[in-house]
């Protein structure tokens, strides 16, 4: 691990809504995430985890604060660069998979490297390789329909490692899977933290999905109340 932080975050608030119906949803946010690491993200429904995680993915801007992106500050970026900087550094997961259903899975992974302006064989050659990775090169003609949750959710998560990021972000990734489907992403995620370096952020309210990261961030309230070292981190498989 580096030792400049990959993401830093200071007094960073957010606030929704303007005047009386406005709502703070973070309080000032102060948070050091290492290149490298896996972090879950806990707390109550509520607390600011998916506020913080939208935060950190650049698809939102926080109110006030700083947040650095490789010792650069960039809560202030707009629209456009937000783009650049998502295209560039960032993957995501989402709990719901958001796979494209009348696609393949290889057109799904595909998908960034068309907006990247990828030529075709570049693209097919980088999905492949993303979609071996999660060990799904033989259903690579398969639409969504035709895959298991757990399948779906690795195509979903080729699909956010097939431009390299530096970082993954994972809202409740295993949160539509079943317990052994569960454990399955998650000891991918962890095989690729450790493979690829790529920083895994996840949100989870499953301990035992927790347990599989190496940093513990609780949320409380729009503030991070407090953060555990996991000592007893599983091999990846
Ligand atoms: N777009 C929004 N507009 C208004 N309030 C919001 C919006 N998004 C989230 N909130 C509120 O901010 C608080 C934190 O939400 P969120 O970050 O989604 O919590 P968590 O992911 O921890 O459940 C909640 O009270 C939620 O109702
Ligand atoms: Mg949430």
């Amino acid at each position: 691990m580096a030792d400049e932080p990959i993401i830093t975050l200071r007094g960073v608030t957010k606030t929704y809504g303007e005047g009386a119906t406005a709502f703070q949803a973070l309080k000032g946010v102060d948070l050091d995430i290492a290149e490298g690491d896996f972090v879950a993200v806990m707390g109550p429904s509520g607390s600011g985890k998916s506020t913080t995680m939208n935060m950190l993915g650049c698809l939102d801007v926080p109110t006030n604060g700083s947040f650095l992106f490789k010792g650069v500050e960039v809560g202030h970026l707009d629209r456009d660069q937000r783009a650049l900087l998502r295209r560039k550094y960032l993957g995501f997961v989402f709990q719901g998979f958001n796979l494209l259903s009348r696609t393949t899975a290889l057109e799904n992974v595909e998908l960034p490297l068309v907006y990247r302006g990828e030529d075709k064989k570049t693209r097919h050659d980088l999905g492949m390789a993303a979609l071996d990775k999660v060990g799904l090169a033989d259903w690579w003609d398969h639409t969504p329909a035709e895959l298991s949750g757990g399948q779906q959710q690795r195509v979903a998560i080729a699909r956010a490692i097939v431009t390299s990021p530096a970082v993954l972000l994972a809202d409740e990734p295993t949160g539509n899977l079943d317990s052994e489907r569960s454990v399955e992403i998650m000891q991918l995620l962890s095989g690729l933290n450790r493979d690829s370096n790529i920083t895994v952020l996840m949100v989870t309210h499953e301990p035992d999905m927790a347990a599989f990261a190496r940093t513990l961030v609780h949320f409380k309230d729009g503030l991070v109340e407090r953060i555990e070292t996991n000592k007893k981190v599983p091999e990846p498989v």
